[in-house]
Parts: structure tokens; C-alpha cells; sequence
């Protein structure tokens, strides 16, 4: 939106008084359009226009140097700090680990694995070994060997952008060493804080009043998540490189290989990195590890494995967002004594009923706890534990402290036994158990019936909707959502998409309130517009169906391609029940069980959920999902179903490479199966694919076939 400049008079006719006035003038302006330019991506005026008032503020300060402003406008260079890290899209998604905690887990990890590839008992097969360091996890992309862009994890497909921080870390070189550089390498690793540095920024933060982290991780994020890169660079950041993205060239073809490689470009890589050749010799690593444990000098929380062939890690590939070809072996969690003061039951999003366990506040490795999760009422019951109980907290990583069971002895006189609410604190509507399939849930749940009567659940059901991996609404977070809830200001979704509109009319303006002011209000209803067009994945996520979490959303995301189609095929499913084709092609779906698609189904059975969805969609468009770098292969889009004993690789080997090609595996032969690979000692699957002259190819054709 170009805005017509009044006509200024020429600057070699300005007067002193008129030049200083000026010159404030344009420093005001200049900032104000910087800010809507770098900040919100919503500059309103021209290029040119912004020059000109740069190159007046310029001409002004040539004729009149001293009175150049200590906040002019030609002392800053580049963009500003912005208020917001930018987004940067991982080209190879960043993905986490499955856990291990006992010795039998990992022993069947190997095993798994040499399931997997079909390995005979004398094939050996290296894992490498290293610790788990307990920082954030960094992508670091370097071009022709000259670092070009850093960005966090983010949700493992979208990172923020972190590049000017990075580059202050002394321990990242800038340019990478050696011939052999790919001309694209992007580095993986962890960046963290030794504990020396540690204690020393926090005495530091202390005497200067700063701000005091709780424990190295949190000051290693703090210290990157600045959006001045000068105080990250004061902070001692270190890294290891441990793994990698977009790689032009592979230098290396097994873990070790690659990681030696990044040592001789001048990454720093942990030390104590080692190959296995059996189970027992990861534990033996594992054991030693937990012994140095407390003298490494930086945090770890446990051990990671890493099968060495990366030809064998592309076989294994992925499952959901781990890879199969890697575990973390964690160490045990560490543990505290306190009291129970309190249990409260708050009221989650579905309507479960999770007694939370309020406890006299205790270090526990490091952290304060103050609050742990109780699970549900049985959990209580099992442990039999009472308000006043000295109880033993225990805290692992990220994880929810737990209470692990009670020191009765210590038990007060009188203490009674916990009596759970048959009604929900909030709405006062009966709570009901019922069986909880969520995993690791524990078996029972009380919910809460009062379904869209309940504001507990509205509000959960809000939060969720602009929470991190949803609709992500800068400056709407739960504190704002409790407020506006409170207010009746928002009460469903759509009313977010109207709030701008209603305030405009309001006789009290949210910016005339405090603790909001005008530039805030107008952040934050820039960002609500922003996401009036958003990721498939995310509409889907944030709608709140039960058992569809982030992946589950992206994997419907993925098979539907846009919200119509989803919303067709579940209302189809709704419609027609059980045993129909809608809700057998959703079952189909991988990753997707009956779980899900009967959570889909009671979602949009329910008319108030479609009321408040059509409402939505008034304001919102879920742009389709893009597909990441779409794979073309003979197989592509076919649907294909394995049955009987394949001879030269494992039945899951089969079927995930069948998926990587771009295929659909389904569990049952119909009439829209392209292929049925029969093996030895197919069944029925195999007399179906012949009633319905579905295409049976052998496993040597079938491998034909993909090679292309
Ligand atoms: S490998 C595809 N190696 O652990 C696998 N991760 O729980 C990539 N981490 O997000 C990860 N030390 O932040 C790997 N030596 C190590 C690690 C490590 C710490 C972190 C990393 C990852 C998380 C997964």
C-alpha cells in the first residue's frame, strides 16, 4: 500500500529548528516502517518510498552533522533483532529416538534389527555406541564448506531459524577443513553447556540479577533462543556433531566413518563414541558410561546405539519419526523425598479427570518440582497414597516428575485414604470410567460427561487449538485463552477469526486494557490473520479428535491430501458404520487402527463438533498437503499386499521399502489391489487376489518389477 508523501521542502532550505524536527520525524517513521517491514512482514509502504525517506534523513544529517540523533536511522545496519525467530523448512526431516530403560530392550533391539535385514546367526552386525547429551538438537547447513544456515528442531520438519547465533558458538568452525568437503553438509548435533561454564554464568546471572537457570540444558536453550545474538555470543555454548541431514556426497559409509569425517572438517565430536559387535558389549558400554557419568563435565542422559552399515540404516529406515536402526539405552531416573500437600484434579481436553499431586517443592536432578502426575484414581489407590504422605518423586528428562510410592512409616496420624470425585470439579456433570487406550495410560480413566457443557474442556480443547504444533498463534497462549475464555470473548475456535472485528466495535478496546497496549493487540491479530491459511496437518491436529495426535494428523494429512477428502470419507465411515469401504480405506491407512478411525467417526457424529467445524472453515482454508519430494517408481501409487514366506527379505524390510517407493501396503486383498506378492505358503489372501483377477506376482518378479 504506496502512501502519497506530502511535498517536503528541499533540505538545503531547512532552518536548524525545522532540520532537528525533521530528522526526529524520520527516525520515528523509519523505525515504525522497519518494524512492520522485518517484524510483521507487513511493510505499507514502497521500496522506494522507504529510500526516500532514508536518503532525506541522510541529506538532512550531511548538512546539519550535529544534529544527528543518537537513535538515527543511518546507525543501524541490517535488520533489526526480530521479535520472532523465521521458520526454516528441514529438507530431511529431524527426527527423535525410541527409548530403552532395561537390558532385555536393548538386547532385542539388536535382535529386532537382525530380524529385520534377515541377517544369519554368523553375520555380524556393528552397532556404535555414544552418550546421549542432555542439550538441543541443532541443524547446521554448510555450503561449498562455508556455513550458511543453522535451525533448531523445531517440530522436526520446521525449525527456527538460528543462524546468527550459531555463528557466534567459537566452537562451530565458520568454514569447514579439508578437499573432501560436499558441496552441501548439513551437520546434526547437540549444542550444550559444560557444567563449569554452567556455574559460572549462573554466579554471574546472579550478581548481575539475570536471570538463573535451573540446570545446563535450560541455559544452553535460553542462551540460544536470543533474539540478540550478542548475549548468545557471551555464552559459552559448546556442540557435538553426532548426525546429518542433506548430505551432497556421502563421505563415509558407516556412522563411524561419518563421524571421523566430521572431525577432519574441524566439528568437534564426542570422544568416547565406540563399536559394539554384540548386545553385551552395548551394555558393557552403557555400564561404563553411567560410572563416568558424574565426571564427564557436561549432562547425558543416557546411551545411544546406531546400527554402523548406513546401507543397513537405509534398509531399517523409519518408523513414524524414529529410525529403526536407532535407540537410546536412558539411565534410570533420579529421585527425591518430599511431602504431599495437596491433589487436584484438573480437567484435560477429552474430559479425563488427572489427579495432580501437589507437592512441598524439591530438587530433583537438578530441578524443582512442585507438581507431579498421579496418573488416575487407581494409581492412588495401588499406592495408597494420602494427602500428607512423604512420598518419593522421581524426574526423568522431559518427562512429568511421578510419584514412585509413599514412606508409610512416615505417615501422619489420621491420614485418609484419597476419595476420588465421582462428579467433575469444573461442570459438576457425573464422571464416568472407562477404559483408557491411550498408551501408556494405565488402564482406567474418569471422565468427565459434560462434553461441550464443561468450560474445563472448552478451554483445554482452545489451548490445544493454539498450541505449538497447531495452529500456533504467536501471542494467543494458554495465559490469553484463560482471559478470553473468562471473558466470553472466545469461546470456540472461530471466535479467534472474529476477535479483530468484535474489538473494532467494542466500547473497550483490548489496546485501551492493561497489560496489552496497541502494538501487541496488533501482533497478535496479525498473527491470527496469518493463519487463516494453514497446513493440513495442523487443521487436523488441532481440531482435538481423541488418539490423533501430531503423527496421526500428518498421516491423514498425507493420505487425504485435503480437508474435503478427509471430511468425506470420515463422515462416509460415520454414516456407514463399521463394515464399510470409508471405513476400511481410513483402517487401511498406515499408522492409522480402528482406534482412530472410530475417534473419527464419534467426532463427526457429534453435531456440535460439525457446527463448530463449518463455523470454522468460514475463516480458516487448510491448504493441502504437500507432499515431500514425491517419489516416482513403478509402484507408485499402487496399492499392494504381501503374503506368504518371502525368501530374500523380511516380510516388515519388504513392506517398508514397498512404502518408500510410494506405495500403499494393505493388510487385505479388494478389488482396488494392483499387486499381491505371494510367497511360500500363501493363504487365502492368495485364493481372494484369484476370485477377484487381482495381478499375483511371485517375489522375484515383485523385486523385477521395483528395480524398474
Ligand atoms: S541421534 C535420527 N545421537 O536425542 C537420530 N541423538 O531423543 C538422530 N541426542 O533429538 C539423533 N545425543 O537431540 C543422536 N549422540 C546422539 C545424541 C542425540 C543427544 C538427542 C537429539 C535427539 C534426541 C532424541
Amino acid at each position: 500500500m504506496a502512501r502519497k508523501q506530502a511535498k517536503l521542502p528541499p533540505v538545503s532550505e531547512l532552518s536548524e529548528r525545522e532540520a532537528a524536527a525533521e530528522l526526529e520525524r524520520l527516525a520515528a517513521e523509519i523505525k515504525h516502517h522497519d518494524q512492520l517491514y522485518y517484524q510483521s512482514d507487513a511493510p505499507e509502504i514502497s521500496d522506494a518510498d522507504y529510500d526516500e525517506l532514508r536518503r532525506r534523513n541522510d541529506a538532512i544529517e550531511a548538512c546539519f552533522p550535529k544534529l544527528a540523533r543518537a537513535d538515527s536511522p543511518s546507525h543501524r545496519v541490517g535488520a533489526p533483532a526480530a521479535e520472532t525467530f523465521a521458520k526454516v523448512r528441514h529438507r530431511v526431516p529431524m527426527l527423535s529416538l525410541g527409548n530403552a530403560f532395561e537390558d532385555e530392550e536393548v538386547a532385542e533391539f539388536a535382535a529386532r534389527v537382525r530380524r529385520f535385514l534377515s541377517l544369519k546367526a554368523d553375520d555380524s552386525l556393528a552397532i556404535t555406541a555414544e552418550p546421549k547429551i542432555d542439550g538441543l538438537s541443532i541443524s547446521i547447513r554448510y555450503q561449498d564448506g562455508h556455513f550458511v544456515e543453522a535451525a533448531t528442531r523445531g517440530d522436526g520438519t520446521e525449525g527456527e531459524n538460528v543462524t546468527a547465533n550459531v555463528r557466534t558458538i567459537l566452537e562451530i568452525p565458520a568454514e569447514l577443513a579439508g578437499r573432501k568437503v560436499p558441496s552441501v553438509a548439513e551437520i546434526r548435533g547437540e549444542i550444550y553447556m559444560s557444567h563449569a561454564d554452567f556455574a559460572q554464568l549462573n554466579t554471574a546471572q546472579s550478581k548481575s540479577g539475570g536471570k538463573v537457570f535451573a540446570n545446563p540444558r535450560n541455559a544452553a536453550a535460553g542462551s540460544l533462543r536470543q533474539l540478540d545474538s550478542a548475549i548468545t555470543a557471551s555464552r559459552p555454548l559448546r556442540f557435538f556433531a553426532y548426525a546429518w541431514g542433506e548430505m551432497s556426497e556421502m563421505p563415509a559409509d558407516t556412522q563411524k566413518g561419518m563421524v571421523e569425517a566430521f572431525a577432519n572438517w574441524g566439528l568437534p565430536v564426542n570422544p568416547l563414541m565406540r563399536v559394539c559387535e554384540s548386545a553385551d558389549g552395548m551394555l558393557a558400554f552403557y555400564r561404563e558410561i553411567g560410572e563416568r557419568r558424574a565426571s564427564l563435565g557436561y549432562d547425558i542422559d543416557g546411551v545411544v546405539y546406531k546400527v554402523n552399515r548406513l546401507d543397513y540404516q537405509d534398509r531399517l529406515g523409519f518408523v513414524s519419526r524414529s529410525p529403526r536402526w536407532a535407540i537410546a539405552h536412558k539411565f534410570p531416573a533420579e529421585q527425591a523425598v518430599t511431602v504431599l500437600r495437596d491433589i487436584e484434579i484438573q480437567v484435560g481436553r477429552t474430559g479425563s479427570l488427572t489427579p495432580v499431586a501437589k507437592l512441598e517443592p524439591v530438587t530433583v536432578g537438578g530441578v524443582v518440582v512442585s507438581n507431579a502426575t498421579l496418573h488416575n484414581e487407581d494409581e492412588i489407590a495401588r499406592k495408597d497414597i494420602r494427602i500428607g504422605d512423604t512420598v518419593v518423586v522421581q524426574r526423568a528428562g522431559d518427562v512429568i516428575p511421578q510419584i514412585v510410592r509413599v514412606l508409610v512409616e512416615k505417615r501422619p496420624a489420621g491420614a485418609k485414604s484419597f476419595v476420588f470425585p465421582k462428579v467433575c470439579p469444573v461442570c459438576g456433570s457425573h464422571a464416568v470410567r472407562e477404559a483408557d487406550e491411550s498408551p501408556g495410560a494405565g488402564g482406567v480413566v474418569r471422565r468427565c460427561t459434560g462434553g461441550l457443557i464443561c468450560p474445563a474442556q472448552a478451554k483445554e480443547r482452545l489451548k490445544h487449538f493454539v498450541s505449538r504444533l497447531a495452529f500456533d498463534i504467536e501471542g494467543l497462549g494458554e495465559e490469553k485463552i484463560e482471559l478470553f475464555f473468562e471473558e466470553g470473548l472466545i469461546r470456540q475456535p472461530a471466535d479467534i477469526f472474529t476477535l479483530e472485528a468484535r474489538d473494532q466495535a467494542s466500547a473497550a478496546p483490548l489496546a485501551e486494557r492493561k497489560g496489552f497496549g496497541k502494538k501487541s493487540v496488533e501482533k497478535l491479530f496479525r498473527a491470527i490473520e496469518a493463519r487463516r491459511a494453514i497446513a493440513l496437518n495442523r487443521f487436523i491436529f488441532a481440531l482435538g479428535i481423541r488418539y490423533v495426535g501430531e503423527t496421526t494428523a500428518k498421516d491423514l494429512a498425507r493420505a487425504f491430501r485435503t480437508f474435503e477428502a478427509f471430511r468425506s470419507a470420515a463422515e462416509a465411515a460415520a454414516r456407514d458404520g463399521k463394515d464399510s469401504e470409508a471405513y476400511r480405506d481410513i483402517d487401511d491407512i498406515e499408522g492409522i487402527g480402528e482406534t482412530v478411525v472410530d475417534a473419527l467417526v464419534d467426532f463427526f457424529s457429534e453435531p456440535h463438533n460439525v457446527a463448530a467445524l463449518d463455523d470454522l472453515l468460514q475463516y480458516v482454508s487448510p491448504s493441502p498437503y504437500e507432499r515431500p519430494a514425491a517419489v516416482s517408481s513403478p509402484v507408485t501409487g499402487k496399492t499392494v499386499v504381501f503374503t506368504g514366506k518371502l525368501e530374500r527379505v523380511g516380510r516388515s524390510e519388504a513392506k517398508a521399502q514397498a512404502e518408500r517407493l510410494g506405495a500403499k501396503v494393505s493388510g487385505s486383498v479388494s478389488s482396488k489391489t494392483d499387486y499381491v506378492i505371494a510367497g511360500a505358503d500363501a493363504g487365502s489372501k492368495l485364493t481372494n487376489a484369484q476370485k477377484l483377477g487381482v495381478t499375483i506376482l511371485t517375489e522375484d518378479e515383485w523385486l523385477a518389477l521395483i528395480k524398474g
